[in-house]
């Protein structure tokens, strides 16, 4: 059964745009049935309505506090029978209040291998503290930023002479690749959620939870 998913933006949509492909493949286990922005100039949202998927645009800035926001957000979803949310770029912190109602149904990207660099600037972060291996995660979204049982991690070499961009930008290519495969682990039964740590099923190789540099 094709699972009905929601992607969160606040940007330029380029993880949203690599889902929207994934999904249109045949056998892909969820299909991308809405996408929501905080921002209503989110070049995400431009994206979602050229591929044909309903785009909605939530202001934070029209809500008095951050729980009226979520539950505006919460009741759009629900709406429409999501099953499942996929954070890509959302900028906005989540209260927990949120996070527990869609509990173990909640994915985020994040520019790097954590629980190494939460929080932002990680690709600048990274260099100054002269790692070799930098990357990319997906986990499921906890009360705690940035923190979650890991679905799937990229890793990407830092070569001599890299700037935060040029790192970035080899960082998002792989990001592009992962953020769909975990979807498809999660959706599939592939990626379970057991005490708090993702449990794999035995074909986990095959399907890509752990991408490392040649
Ligand atoms: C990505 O680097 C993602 O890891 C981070 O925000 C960025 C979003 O980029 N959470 P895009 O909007 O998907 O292009």
């Amino acid at each position: 059964m094709s699972r009905r998913v929601a992607v969160l933006v606040s940007g330029r949509g380029s993880n949203l745009a690599s889902l929207i492909e994934a999904a249109g493949a045949p056998g892909y286990p969820a299909h991308i049935a809405l996408v929501v922005s905080n921002r209503p100039d989110a070049g995400g949202l431009e994206r979602a309505r050229a591929a044909g998927i309903e785009a909605v645009a939530i202001d934070h800035k029209l809500f008095p506090s951050r729980e009226s926001f979520e539950r505006a957000l919460d009741g759009a979803l629900n709406e429409r029978d999501i099953d499942f949310v996929c954070l890509a770029g959302f900028m906005r912190v989540l209260t927990p209040w949120f996070v527990e109602r869609w509990e173990g149904r909640m994915l985020n990207i994040h520019p790097s291998l954590l629980p190494l660099f939460r929080g932002t600037h990680t690709h600048e972060r990274a260099l100054a503290e002269g790692v070799l291996v930098h990357g990319c995660t997906v986990h499921f979204v906890v009360p705690e930023l940035d923190a979650g049982p890991i679905v799937a991690q990229a890793a990407v070499p830092v070569v001599p002479g890299d700037t935060p961009d040029a790192l970035a930008q080899r960082v998002l290519a792989q990001e592009h690749l992962l953020y769909p495969r975990a979807l498809a682990m999660v959706c599939n039964g592939n990626a379970r959620l057991e005490g708090g740590r993702v449990v794999f099923s035995e074909s986990w190789e095959a399907t890509g939870a752990c991408r490392s540099p040649a």
